[in-house]
């Protein structure tokens, strides 16, 4: 039988070979045993003993028997290709957290333990009460280190906060509010929605070199001209290596080759966080235009429609704001994120045959948890309110979400150094398109919404394709 099942699969050469087929047999099933049940399981085992000195276990992902994970790789590949990452994660918490509380697993892969969870305790104790307990780790600074090298992004401990406190003068009130450096990118960004006359545009593209002109005129007081360029081929290639040669060309004066890692990795992080959240902010109005009715009329009575926002105006305009929150809470621009165990240590919940008890974490176990997720967990809202799933920047104007429940700038020590410089940056373009253009449409193709890609940011899978009418 094993003669014929190796002729079916093409394989007789061995046959022809004299292989002894019992002996290959054996020593495949041998193989596979070894490295897919007994070597993960003696790590496991040496996990599962060391996390339960130090707390309870959390439940672990059901794995399917069969050998690596063969029949479930086609479902992997199939849901990775349709960009539904979000979704595999939640199925999978779903399938094997425990019932009482369904929102923290655990996962193994190879030598890997990795805690998953979307528990607002549980985010608040990595992020904030238990600090120095947690960090982004060694791994991450290596696999990072040609992109954002020893940044304020890949370090831990002192190298960490020496960047913090290079960066933080850039970012004081004084230099945030003011609203000149956003009014020139704005206007070459209008000038050219307004050539479109009504044609469809993918707005996300503009966006990526509005807000790269911004940040470079911010932060070094001369700005990339992108938005001006972009016919131009090297512009246009808006590719992270690309985009880096542009900055070393920009930040080429600057000796201080510390510093210029640090200002090349925040000029980055604020491109793309801002430029991908203006584009889920406006592909959200070409689909409500109710919402864009109500930002127009308190444009109208706060500023009115020509005259340029000051920063006061802004703490006036609470739909404003509400459309902005409603955005980042539904495409927090960093939807999945990750740290380490510096230490063996513990997590608040989870754990226990309630589900609540604190969980034991061993030096090295990765957390990755998911603003993305968990921003969408419809047990978090109101029963009254609109499904979580669902834009509507009016549920902010009776509400406000527990802490720790709603992220996307982080929180703790390591929360955003940009939110208010990225807040009003996009809070000034909304009400600059919006004085123009009164009227926004969907043209994305089949009146789809744009897949969410989830790398590093959460994007728009081809842009967002819209129409502008004055
Ligand atoms: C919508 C816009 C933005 C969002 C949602 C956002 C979100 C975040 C998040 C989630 C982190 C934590 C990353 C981590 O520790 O794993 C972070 C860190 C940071 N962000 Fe932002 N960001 C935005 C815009 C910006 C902008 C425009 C800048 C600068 C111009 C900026 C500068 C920074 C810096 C320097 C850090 C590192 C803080 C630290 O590790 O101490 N961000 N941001």
């Amino acid at each position: 039988m094993i003669r014929e099942t190796v002729r079916s699969w093409g394989l007789s050469p061995l046959l022809n070979a004299g292989v002894n087929l019992q002996t290959l047999f054996w020593s495949v099933a041998i193989l596979i045993f070894i490295v897919h049940y007994l070597l993960p399981g003696l790590g496991e085992l040496r996990w599962t003993i060391k996390a339960q000195s130090l707390g309870k276990l959390v439940p672990r992902e059901r794995k399917p028997w069969f050998p690596f994970n063969i029949l479930r790789i086609r479902r992997v590949i199939k849901m990775f290709r349709e960009q539904k990452r979000m979704e595999f994660m939640r199925e999978q918490i779903k399938a094997s957290a425990n019932p009482n509380n369904p929102n923290t697993i655990r996962v193994s892969m190879l030598t890997r333990r990795i805690i998953l969870t979307t528990d607002p305790e549980n985010i608040k104790a990595v992020l904030a009460t238990q600090f120095t307990d947690y960090g982004k780790g060694e791994k991450f600074n290596k696999e990072w280190h040609d992109f954002l090298g020893d940044s304020i992004f890949t370090t831990d401990g002192d190298l960490w906060h020496n960047s913090r406190n290079l960066l933080r003068p850039q970012f004081i009130k004084d230099r945030v509010s003011d609203l000149e450096i956003f009014e020139t990118h704005a206007m070459s960004l209008i000038q050219i929605l307004s050539n479109t006359k009504g044609e469809p545009v993918d707005i996300s593209e503009l966006f990526f070199a509005f807000a790269l002109d911004a940040a470079t005129d911010f932060l070094l007081g001369k700005s990339s001209h992108s938005l001006q360029n972009q016919q131009d081929e090297f512009a246009k290639a808006f590719k992270v290596v690309q985009t880096r040669q542009l900055m070393n060309s920009i930040l080429g004066p600057l000796k201080l080759l510390v510093l210029r890692d640090q200002i090349m990795a925040v000029l980055l992080a604020g491109r793309d966080t801002t430029a991908c959240t203006l584009s889920w902010l406006f592909y959200e109005l070409s689909i409500h235009p109710h919402v864009v009715a109500k930002l127009r009329q308190e444009i109208e009575t706060t500023v009115d429609l020509e005259r340029a926002p000051t920063y006061a105006d802004f703490k006036n305009m609470r739909y404003l704001q509400s459309t902005l929150n409603e955005t980042l809470r539904m495409y927090p621009a960093a939807p999945f994120n990750v740290r380490v165990a510096l230490k063996d240590t513990t997590l608040p919940h989870g754990g226990g045959s309630d589900g609540n008890q604190p969980i034991g974490i061993p030096r090295g176990t990765e957390i990755s948890y998911a603003p993305l997720i968990m921003q969408r967990r419809a047990d978090l809202y109101p029963s009254d309110q609109l499904p979580a799933e669902e834009f509507s920047p009016e549920r902010w104007e009776h509400w406000f979400p527990k802490s720790w429940t709603y992220i996307p700038f982080n929180g703790g020590p390591r929360i955003c150094l940009g939110q208010q410089f990225a807040l009003t940056e996009m809070g000034y373009t909304v009400v600059r398109i919006l004085q123009r253009f009164s009227t926004v449409e969907c043209r994305q193709p089949d009146n789809k919404a744009p897949a969410m890609v989830t790398d590093i940011v959460v994007s728009p899978h081809h842009g967002v394709t819209i129409s502008l009418f004055e």
